[in-house]
């Protein structure tokens, strides 16, 4: 397959890079979202990103302007999607929300072109049955920040044909990421192992084991992570978080219980980095 435009359902924290990483490749992008404000702020977090790359030599100013030109910022969704050979969806994570939306596709979008998600842990087998392309139907979860975490997680549903994989993984390289393929699971692999560590560090703190600075410095230096859990919870949205948990935990049983803390910062509105407050603050 020759793939010449790619529409990434979404602007938020992932979908701006999706359509970044897929746009430094060479690909037309649209990048489409549900208001205006939305798509204006992932173009704003793509130029910043960019930017950034330019004053540190990364990138010459006439590469950051090219990427630029190759990204449609879009609201209409028949628009976004016209013509494109591979849909990316990185929306809300909701089963019914993403079903709904695989739905409208189905009749916008040309017979050939492949549907990924980007879903942290949503059944891909599930969200296929929405389309008349089972086959053509591939979880794609790439990891935060996009442009700079090197692995692309290619999930298996239970019909994706072998030829849609093959497609992926030479999307995946083109993209510059380093693929791996799980078989469907909850929450798939990756998130299957890093999750339920995370959750133990809010039942840790829940506990009084540690304050939040001291079990994040362990991991960082008794264990050699980047971050500490609390941290790269903020980072990824404690919601999230939440949602892959209680896959997890419906799925698989009472070893994957959400702590309680985590709930509760949830129901407070304490989101992480993306409400300016999670475990830490960020204003
Ligand atoms: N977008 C683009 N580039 C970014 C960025 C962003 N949001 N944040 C940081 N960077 C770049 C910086 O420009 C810098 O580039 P350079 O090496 O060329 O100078 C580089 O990343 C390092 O950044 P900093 O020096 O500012 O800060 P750190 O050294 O702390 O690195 C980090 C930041 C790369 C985010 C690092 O903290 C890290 O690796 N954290 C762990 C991230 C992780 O585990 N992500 C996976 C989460 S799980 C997930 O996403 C799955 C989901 O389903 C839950």
């Amino acid at each position: 397959m020759d793939i010449k435009k790619i529409c990434v359902l979404g602007a938020g924290l992932m979908g701006n890079g999706v359509a970044q990483v897929c746009a430094q490749a060479g690909y037309q992008v649209s990048m489409r979202d549900i208001e205006q404000g939305f798509v204006d702020n992932g173009m704003k977090m793509i130029t910043k990103n960019l930017t950034r790359d330019v004053s540190k030599n990364k990138k010459t100013q006439e590469e950051m302007d090219q990427i630029l030109a190759r990204i449609l910022p879009a609201v209409d969704l028949g628009e976004a999607v016209k013509d494109a050979d591979i849909v990316i969806e990185v929306i809300i994570e909701r089963m019914d929300i993403k079903k709904q939306l695989f739905n409208e596709l189905e009749n916008l979008a040309s017979a050939e072109c492949l549907f990924c998600s980007n879903t942290s842990g949503l059944s891909i087998t599930e969200l296929a049955t929405t389309t008349k392309r089972p086959e053509k139907f591939i979880g794609t979860h790439f990891f935060n920040p996009v442009p700079v975490m090197r692995l692309l997680e290619v999930i298996r549903g239970y019909e994706t044909s072998d030829e849609t994989l093959d497609i992926i993984k030479e999307l995946g390289n083109k993209i510059d990421k380093e693929v791996i393929i799980v078989n469907e699971a909850p929450a798939f692999a990756v998130n299957r192992i890093l999750c339920p560590m995370i959750n133990e560090a809010f039942f840790a703190f829940g506990e009084g084991v540690a304050s939040a600075e001291d079990i994040d410095k362990g991991m960082v230096l008794g264990c050699n992570h980047p971050i500490g859990p609390l941290a790269l919870a903020d980072l990824v949205g404690l919601d999230t978080l939440l949602m892959v948990m209680e896959g997890l935990h419906s799925e698989l049983g009472d070893k994957y219980k959400p702590a309680p803390l985590l709930r509760k910062l949830v129901r407070s509105g304490r989101l992480g980095r993306k409400t300016g407050k999670g475990i830490y603050n960020y204003s």
